[in-house]
């Protein structure tokens, strides 16, 4: 599945991320930096932050559990916010756009 990738600084990444992987794996594979990913992916540094687009973010779902608590931690939180390392790319997903945050701290 395509997942696009958005930059703060305007610049755009369409990379084809493996079903199964994480919406952040796909960022940190190709160097995309918007994207830290600290803590390699179990949800707690917060530094995978993105916001996903609005037309795709029923499909990607709503925060959960621990994800949520740490979304409380990001700078410039919007409405559509989630942590990248906690979206599984799925077949549902091809074509998904994902804005990133100026910055992770
Ligand atoms: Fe650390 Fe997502 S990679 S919370």
């Amino acid at each position: 599945p395509i997942i696009h990738y958005v930059e703060a600084n305007g610049g755009e990444y369409e990379v084809d991320v493996p079903v199964g992987n994480t919406v952040m794996q796909g960022a940190v594979d190709n160097m995309i930096d918007g994207i830290l990913a600290e803590c390699g992916g179990v949800c707690s540094c917060a530094t995978c932050h993105c916001y996903v687009d609005e037309a795709w973010y029923d499909k990607v779902g709503e925060p959960e559990g621990a994800e949520k608590m740490m979304l409380e931690m990001v700078v410039a939180p919007e409405p559509t916010s989630r942590l990248s390392c906690q979206i599984k790319v799925t077949d549902e997903l091809d074509g998904l756009v994902v804005r990133l945050p100026v910055s992770q701290y």
